[in-house]
C-alpha cells in the first residue's frame, strides 16, 4: 500500500455536516442521499499546509463551477465554508494550537463534498436542500516518483459532466485498481479521440524536445488547480497530444493537490529516460516557490 494512500490515514475525529461539527461516530447521513444512491454530487480535495488549506479560493470557485454544472446550488456562502474549514481543522489538530506554537501542524488533507441531498432512488432529484460535508485528517507527503499505466477505457470529453469534479468516480476506482494490480500508482486515460487526457486523480505533463506539454481542457481533463498554478508559474504549452506521447516522452510528471508535482518513473512498465528530469525538476521548484510565497494563490 503506498504511504500517501488514504487507507494509511487514521479517520479524523470530527467532520462538519450541514452547519455543525459532529464526531464521525455520531454523524448521520440519509441512506436516500442522492450522492449515495446515484453519485449526484461534487467535491474538492485540498492539502492543508502549515495549518492552512492550500488554494482555498480556487477550490471554492471550482466547487461552485462543478455544482452549477450539475444544476446544484451550494447552500453556503464562501465565508461560511471558510469558517467551517477553520473550525474543522482546529478540531482535528490540523491548525496551530496557539500563535506562539513552534511545532507546525501536520500535513493534512481536506475534502468538501456537496451532494443533491435526500432524493428519490432514481435519477430525478428531490426538493431537499443539498448536503454539505467537510472532512479533514492527517496525510503523508507524496512519493518521490510514481509509476503509471495506460488503461483501455476512455474519458468522454463530450460528456455533460466532462471537466466537473463530480462524486461519480467509479470509472476512476476501476482504473486505479487496474493500476495497482499492475504494480503502478496511477492510471492514465486517453479521451474518445485517442488523445492523452489525465489520470484518475491527477493531470499529466510530458517533456518533448525540452518543452513541457500538457493536454488542453478540451481533452476532457479536469481543470486541476495544481495544473492551473503550474501553467501560470512555468513555461507550459497546452496542446492535444496522442496517448503515446507519454511513453515516448523524455520525461513526464503528474500534478495534483495531494502530490503537487511528481515525476513519472515508468509508463506501462518501461522506464522513461530520466525521473525526475531537468524540466520536471524546474517545475517542482517553480511550484514549491509558489507554495512558499502564498498559501492562497
Ligand atoms: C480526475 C482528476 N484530474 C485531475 C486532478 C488534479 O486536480 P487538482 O490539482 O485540483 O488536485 C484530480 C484531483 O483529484 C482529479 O480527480
Amino acid at each position: 500500500m503506498p504511504p500517501w494512500d488514504d487507507r494509511a490515514v487514521p479517520p479524523s475525529p470530527a467532520l462538519w455536516l450541514d452547519g455543525r461539527l459532529v464526531a464521525i461516530a455520531d454523524a448521520h447521513l440519509s441512506p436516500l442521499d442522492h450522492g449515495l444512491t446515484v453519485g449526484d454530487g461534487v467535491f474538492e480535495t485540498l492539502k492543508v499546509l502549515r495549518g492552512e488549506p492550500f488554494a482555498l479560493t480556487r477550490h471554492l470557485r471550482r466547487l461552485r463551477r462543478s455544482a452549477a454544472g450539475l444544476g446544484l446550488e451550494v447552500p453556503r456562502t464562501d465565508a461560511e465554508l471558510r469558517a467551517a474549514v477553520a473550525e474543522l481543522l482546529a478540531a482535528n489538530g490540523l491548525a496551530p494550537t496557539s500563535p506562539a506554537d513552534d511545532a507546525p501542524p501536520p500535513l493534512g488533507r481536506l475534502r468538501i463534498t456537496v451532494t443533491g441531498g435526500i432524493g428519490p432512488p432514481g435519477s430525478d432529484r428531490g426538493d431537499a436542500p443539498p448536503t454539505v460535508l467537510i472532512t479533514a485528517g492527517p496525510a503523508a507527503g507524496p512519493p518521490p516518483t510514481v509509476d503509471v499505466v495506460t488503461v483501455p477505457w476512455r474519458r468522454n470529453e463530450h460528456s455533460a459532466v466532462a471537466g466537473l469534479k463530480t462524486t461519480s468516480y467509479a470509472e476512476n476506482v476501476v482504473a486505479l485498481a487496474r493500476a495497482h494490480d499492475q504494480g503502478a500508482d496511477e492510471a492514465i486515460f486517453a479521451n474518445t479521440a485517442g488523445e492523452l487526457c489525465e489520470g484518475t486523480g491527477s493531470n499529466v505533463f510530458v517533456v518533448h524536445d525540452g518543452r513541457i506539454l500538457t493536454p488542453p481542457l478540451s481533452s476532457g481533463c479536469l481543470a486541476g488547480i495544481t495544473r492551473e498554478l503550474l501553467i501560470e508559474a512555468a513555461d507550459v504549452e497546452e496542446r492535444p497530444l496522442p496517448l503515446d506521447a507519454l511513453a515516448r516522452a523524455d520525461e513526464a510528471f503528474l500534478t495534483s493537490s495531494t502530490r503537487d508535482v511528481v515525476a513519472i518513473a515508468r509508463v506501462d512498465g518501461a522506464p522513461l529516460p530520466t525521473a525526475p528530469g531537468r524540466r520536471t525538476t524546474e517545475a517542482v521548484h517553480a511550484f514549491s516557490e509558489l507554495v512558499g510565497r502564498t498559501l492562497d494563490p
